[in-house]
């Protein structure tokens, strides 16, 4: 892993923690770890529609918080389903949400999710922001009850070109 330039974490939240702890020396500085953890209550048993309260404000902010020095973290992915990437009948057709708190990192995250047909990353602001875009699954898992695994998030009204 330390060879890796990008390491993508993508474990149920309860894992999280003790993931981080346990990768110590595998991680290193310059590496771009991209967060896709959401603090979904039933990692504690509780609703797949409802979040837990995390100290630091979001997953993604835990996780700068326990990575090494010099990691740089991108929170990415939140609102798009598992069952719409791995089902290759349906294309895909939304807006992955990247929250960070460097914009260069954040280019450096959207250039390897957008090379997956029909995703365009937007840039959502600090990593601060991944509270409100960690939140987005619990509402997308209130929506694919309703209706699909492949509802998806796309903002309108964007410029053709997001990462000049
Ligand atoms: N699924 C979605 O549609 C979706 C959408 C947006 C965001 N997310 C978020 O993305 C994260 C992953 O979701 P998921 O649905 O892919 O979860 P998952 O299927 O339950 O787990 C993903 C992977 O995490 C590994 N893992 C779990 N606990 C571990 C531990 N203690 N040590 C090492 N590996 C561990 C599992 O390994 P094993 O198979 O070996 O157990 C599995 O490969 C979650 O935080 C979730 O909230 C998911």
């Amino acid at each position: 892993m330390r060879a890796a330039d990008t390491v993508i974490l993508s474990v149920p939240f309860a894992s999280q923690a003790e993931m981080l702890r346990d990768l110590g020396d595998a991680l290193r500085p310059g590496q771009l770890l991209i967060d896709t953890t959401v603090p979904l209550a039933s990692a504690v048993a509780g609703e797949p529609s409802r979040l837990l309260g995390v100290w630091q404000g979001s997953a993604a902010e835990q996780a700068l918080e326990l990575v090494p020095a010099g990691v740089r973290v991108v929170s990415a992915l939140h609102t798009v389903s598992a069952a719409s990437l791995t089902d290759l009948e349906h294309p895909l057709d939304q807006d992955v949400l990247v929250c960070g708190d460097s914009r260069e990192d954040k280019r450096e995250a959207a250039a390897l999710i957008e090379r997956i047909d029909g995703l365009r990353c937007v840039d959502c602001g600090h990593l601060e922001m991944a509270r409100v875009t960690e939140s987005l699954t619990a509402l997308m898992i209130a929506v694919k009850l309703r209706y699909t695994n492949h509802a998806g998030i796309r903002l309108t009204g964007l410029p053709e070109e997001l990462w000049a």
